[in-house]
């Protein structure tokens, strides 16, 4: 009844979508129900993007990070981390073999470091910008003044990904310390998209205290914000953070929640995130199934990619990970779908 509603009008109320997600919960939406979800979401997915996987190579190029949010494993009170910081030419180096591997998209993905002040990641944008000019750069740096956002953009980047963690404010308070609030994290994610950034926005599922409630609040600040890209994957503990013997997320929330997401934005470019492959060793397959269309696989250096440890047990990690592009595409294949080379902007609503 509410999943037929939601089917039809695209959006509920948040106490509509608080009672679809408990009766995902309860078990009580049978499966006939939850199959017109996915063939809505898998139909509005094609009908923007056919059957094309876009691709982003990310450049995990510094794990330090002045924070301290109370789920990731770089939080900066972690002295067990190995940190390390990737140089200018290591990080052409990363972009060098990503394009030759067909990435059209890279993604530079750090901790809050302030190392990396405006000026430093305005040189590195700017040499990629000129090296690749066919090429999307998307930051994943956290949250920066305007000013800052507005260089960045000037100096080349095209997009931008912060995920906004959760638009419950009593569940951020449980997420993260004193003085990071949603408030600053919403007015980052608005500043970006005034200044032109192609942005992305998301949270994790199953994350500690998080209820349906906050669920329900995340969708309807996704639908407010309407944002280019949406990143979810499900809560891992990790084993140095005081969440580690919390429990973890579950890949079928994580995939109902792609194919709702889908209906929601039906244009939005939405990964089939390494977090989902982790809890499930096929959680990327069935994220694409179910309506994302963007995998993002790993080009740092392999030597430093245990390092940059969010969560426990991150895949692609070993020396068997040198190569993700071709094991991805072969992942990728084996769902009827096809992983393509191309900057793959946001389609037109
Ligand atoms: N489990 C899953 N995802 C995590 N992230 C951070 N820590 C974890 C964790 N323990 C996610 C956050 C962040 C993104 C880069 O990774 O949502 O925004
Ligand atoms: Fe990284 Fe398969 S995608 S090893």
């Amino acid at each position: 009844m509410l999943l037929e509603k939601f089917l039809e009008q695209g959006c509920l109320k948040e106490e509509e979508f608080k009672e679809l997600l408990d009766q995902f919960d309860q078990g009580s939406l049978t499966r006939e129900a939850l199959l017109t979800l996915t063939k809505k979401a898998v139909a509005l997915r094609e009908c923007y993007y056919g059957k094309k996987v876009y691709t982003r190579g990310l450049i995990e190029f510094t794990n330090y990070c002045k924070n301290n949010c109370y789920y990731c494993g770089i939080q900066a009170k972690n002295s067990n981390v190995t940190r390390y910081r990737l140089s200018m030419e290591e990080i052409l180096s990363c972009c060098e073999s990503g394009y030759d591997l067909g990435f059209r998209t890279f993604v530079l993905q750090g901790g809050e470091d302030p190392y990396y002040t405006k000026e430093r990641m305005t040189e590195i944008i700017k040499e990629i910008r000129c090296r690749y000019p066919d090429c999307a750069i998307t930051l994943s740096v956290g949250e920066k003044d305007h000013d800052t956002y507005a260089a960045w953009k000037e100096a080349g980047a095209d997009r931008y990904l912060l995920r906004h963690e959760t638009a419950d404010e009593a569940h951020y308070r449980k997420l993260h310390p004193e003085g990071m609030t949603f408030e600053h994290r919403k007015a980052c994610l608005y500043d970006l998209k005034s200044l032109g950034y192609q942005v992305g926005a998301g949270f994790m599922v199953g994350s500690p205290y998080q209820t349906n409630k906050s669920l329900a609040k995340d969708l309807l600040f996704l639908k407010e914000l309407k944002p280019d890209m949406v990143g979810i994957g499900p809560f891992i503990s990790h084993h140095d953070t005081c969440f580690k013997d919390m429990p973890n997320g579950t890949a079928e929330k994580t995939v109902f929640l792609l194919s709702v997401i889908r209906v929601l934005l039906p244009n939005v470019l939405l990964p089939a995130t390494t977090a989902l492959g982790t809890v499930d060793p096929q959680g990327r397959e069935k994220g694409i199934k179910a309506g994302a269309n963007v995998v993002m696989p790993n080009l740092s250096p392999v030597a430093v990619r245990k390092q940059y440890e969010l969560y426990d047990s991150k895949i692609c990690t070993g020396e068997e990970a040198a190569e993700c592009r071709g094991c991805l595409e072969r992942r990728i294949a084996s769902t009827g779908y096809e992983m393509v080379s191309m900057r793959g902007d946001v389609a037109k609503r």
